[in-house]
């Protein structure tokens, strides 16, 4: 089922194209408590803010980078209004998934053409770095998409922002870019989203899952990968399946009230000290028994690393026609269980840790059970 990344991705009609990630923009009670949060235990480094001081009078935002990941935590300053609802339905939550693209104008038109609903008209945004063009649409749930254009700005971040110089700096941890972006959503809603992917942004399917791949005895889900021509955004989308017990992903669609983003997986060139790095710094992980390292090796043969510190760090393993990867998950980051992270090492695998899905899934009902949600 599994069909190497490079053999299907001519599939994906590249109408807009997509560059790249642009930024991650999450609504939260507190930007300010949470920006503290991913500087200090995730090493994001300030870059820009907007707020009362730049003239900003209805929220504030704080932009943090490490690598090529930007995110954005945004928080209202009054009550009521669209920021207020969204965290009141889904708690602290990603709204926006930015994409970089060369023509925010073009890439508007034509998803819109293709049955995309419209969330920003293209609007061009300017100050002294010049100018930003950028549009949106809305995907799964209340999660929108916004096509940024910046060929022509030099600035922090985008026109109203200023340079956040700050003197608090942490070390970064070694994460580069976003890997890949999950979405939940309902019942029979994946193949739904999938069209959405394939025939209004142009995707194509990398690989699909059934509940026969991603089950264990109790508990089930269904997902298919899709990604855009280039590779660089992949999107993995999910929905639950019937099992003897709580599917995690409803118990993610109860919480979160709806669909939206479950997991944002972190790329590293080096797992062992990011995650080292992380666990000192108090990210919470998903704990795997010790057994898991018995017989792993037997099945994806000969690694680069040792296995004592990937034994210890709970870092999973994972083989595919091209290569390995080697991954691990965090508990959620918020008091709903719903956003958690992911960081990922390629080493020349291009699938998702089938392998791992069992022990994963396992680690993740442990959890469910003590929340009393299974
Ligand atoms: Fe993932």
């Amino acid at each position: 089922m599994t069909t190497p990344l490079k053999k299907l991705i001519p599939q994906a009609e590249d109408f807009l194209p997509l560059l790249g990630t642009d930024y991650i923009e999450f609504y939260v009670g507190n930007a300010k408590q949470a920006a503290y949060y991913y500087q200090t235990a995730w090493g994001f480094q300030p870059i820009a803010y907007s707020g009362l001081e730049t003239g900003q009078k209805h929220q504030t935002s704080y932009v943090l980078q490490q690598g090529k990941i930007r995110l954005v935590l945004t928080s209202p300053l009054h009550p009521d209004g669209p920021i207020n609802s969204h965290i009141n339905s889904h708690g602290d939550a990603v709204k926006i998934l930015a994409l970089w693209v060369d023509d925010a104008t073009k890439s508007f038109e034509e998803t819109i053409k293709r049955g995309a609903k419209p969330y920003l008209q293209p609007t061009m945004e300017k100050d002294e770095n010049g100018t930003v063009i950028r549009s949106g649409i809305h995907t799964y749930g209340e999660t929108i998409h916004i096509f940024v254009e910046r060929k022509n700005y030099s600035g922090a971040f985008l026109p109203g922002y200023k340079a956040w110089d700050k003197t608090y700096k942490t070390t970064d941890v070694g994460l580069k870019y976003v890997d890949h972006i999950v979405g939940n959503v309902g019942w029979n809603e994946m193949n739904e989203w999938c069209d959405f992917y394939t025939h209004v942004m142009g995707f194509a399917q990398l690989v699909s899952f059934d509940d026969k791949d991603i089950s264990t005895d109790y508990t089930a889900l269904m997902s298919k990968v899709m990604s855009n021509g280039n590779g660089r955004i992949k999107f993995p989308i999910n929905e639950p399946a019937i099992g003897r017990k709580k599917s995690q992903i409803e118990e993610y669609i109860d919480f979160y009230n709806g669909a939206g983003v479950q997991h944002m997986a972190l790329a590293t060139d080096n797992i062992i000290e990011t995650v080292s790095q992380l666990q000192q710094r108090g990210v919470d992980f998903l704990t795997i028994p010790a057994s898991y390292y018995e017989t792993v090796l037997d099945r994806v043969g000969t690694i680069d690393e040792d296995l004592e510190p990937l034994k210890e760090l709970g870092i999973l393993i994972d083989r595919d026609e091209e290569g390995y990867l080697l991954q691990i998950f965090t508990k959620p980051v918020l008091d709903r269980p719903t956003l958690f992270f992911e960081i990922i090492q390629r080493k020349g695998a291009q699938s998702f840790g089938k392998g791992n899905f069992k022990a994963l899934f396992e680690a993740i009902e442990r959890e469910q059970e003590q929340r009393g949600t299974l």
